[in-house]
């Protein structure tokens, strides 16, 4: 088992100016089923199943169009689900490489004892870099399924949820990072209202982050989701009904400190740059921001037929497209969404590799 670095990427590569959030991956209804009111639940109390319903399973597996002694990289392997799936599909050839930042998936990834299975604890932003010290250079399919899985938001200890009372951590990976506590004792007031506001799409940003600086600076530093909610709560005047007025703030710094979009688009070039000819991506996004560096990646890949009518070259003279879109994008079935609320905002796109060098 490979112990990945836990190096992050740079903060610099997504703009937060063009942020916009319109779906959260753990849905908002699901997350304001649960009031202010009883969110103060202690630690013990809270739900630490080791849970995760895999979300669009067969559509996902299917989309790699497994070449049973292929190698392929499930980028987030959580509980595995995915994994165990594509691990059905190969030979006795064939391999699977597995990618997670959090300790608990890792510890999760034990119970398969498998020959063809390797599971690596790294950001998949290190991708590249891991798999060429394992001597891979070229894989046949590669799937991520972004976000947090159903066990990280219903461990109250990990912080991802205002319906516990816990630390304000919410980093995926326990091992490294700063934890939203910590973010919350140094940031700017300028500087949190952008996140709040790119990240969770929340009007009420500027608002919320003066309260929560005036807090600290009053010497009263935000270190538990309880407290965090508290002044989200008593700032936001506004919001959808049914939707905990915490909602956004949590999901935008849950975004921001995990750095979740810097990691997707950091990655997309290397899943181009390790996929073999006619080798399958396929990722599942929850939000529409991730969704859009997934799209606009495979759209700038594989698209020459957007230059200008009077565009001096000739499309067929430029270098040609090295991937194109599979099929349209995929959702869960009604029928998913009624047994698995917590998939309704996925989307799958899925690409090819072409021959194209
Ligand atoms: C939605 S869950 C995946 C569930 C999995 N497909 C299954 O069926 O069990 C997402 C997982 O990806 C991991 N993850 C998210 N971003 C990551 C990143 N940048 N690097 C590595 N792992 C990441 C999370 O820790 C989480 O375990």
């Amino acid at each position: 088992m490979i112990k990945g670095v836990n190096r992050t990427p740079t903060q610099a590569s997504v703009s937060l100016k063009s942020a916009t959030v319109k779906q959260a991956h753990i849905s908002e209804k699901e997350l304001a089923e649960t009031s202010l009111a009883s969110m103060s639940l202690p630690v013990s109390q809270s739900n630490s199943e080791n849970m995760h319903t895999t979300v669009l399973l067969e559509e996902a597996v299917h989309a790699l169009a497994i070449k049973p002694s292929g190698i392929y990289v499930d980028a987030t392997f959580g509980r595995g689900g995915h994994s165990k799936k594509i691990l059905e599909k190969l030979d006795g050839n064939g391999r699977l490489i597995a990618f997670d930042r959090d300790l608990s998936a890792l510890e999760s990834s034990k119970s398969i004892q498998d020959q063809r299975f390797l599971m690596v604890h790294s950001h998949f932003a290190a991708m590249q870099t891991r798999l060429a010290e394992l001597g891979v250079s070229q894989v046949d399919g590669i799937l991520l399924d972004l976000g947090i899985s159903s066990p990280q938001i219903d461990d109250a200890s990990r912080g991802f949820s205002f319906r516990y009372d816990a630390p304000l951590d919410m980093r995926m990976d326990q091992s490294s990072g700063q934890t939203v506590a910590e973010f919350l004792s140094h940031t700017t007031e300028q500087h949190l209202a952008e996140v709040i506001k790119n990240y969770g799409e929340e009007r009420f940003a500027k608002q919320i982050a003066r309260a929560i600086i005036t807090e600290r600076n009053d010497g009263r530093p935000i270190t538990t989701t309880g407290e965090l909610a508290k002044i989200v709560a008593s700032t936001v005047t506004r919001f959808e009904p049914g939707q905990n007025p915490a909602t956004r703030t949590f999901q935008a710094l849950r975004i921001y400190v995990n750095q979740e979009l810097e990691e997707l688009a950091l990655t997309m070039p290397q899943c181009l740059a390790l996929l073999a000819p006619q080798g399958r991506l396929a990722v599942i996004s929850f939000h529409s921001l991730e969704d859009r560096i997934v799209k606009q990646f495979v759209r700038d890949q594989a698209n020459r037929d957007d230059l200008p009518p009077n565009f001096p070259v000739r499309a067929a003279d430029l270098p040609q497209p090295k991937l194109k879109g599979v099929g349209k994008t995929i959702k869960p079935s009604a029928k998913e969404v009624k047994a698995n609320p917590r998939s309704r905002s996925a989307v799958l796109r899925v690409a090819e590799r072409t021959e194209v060098v």
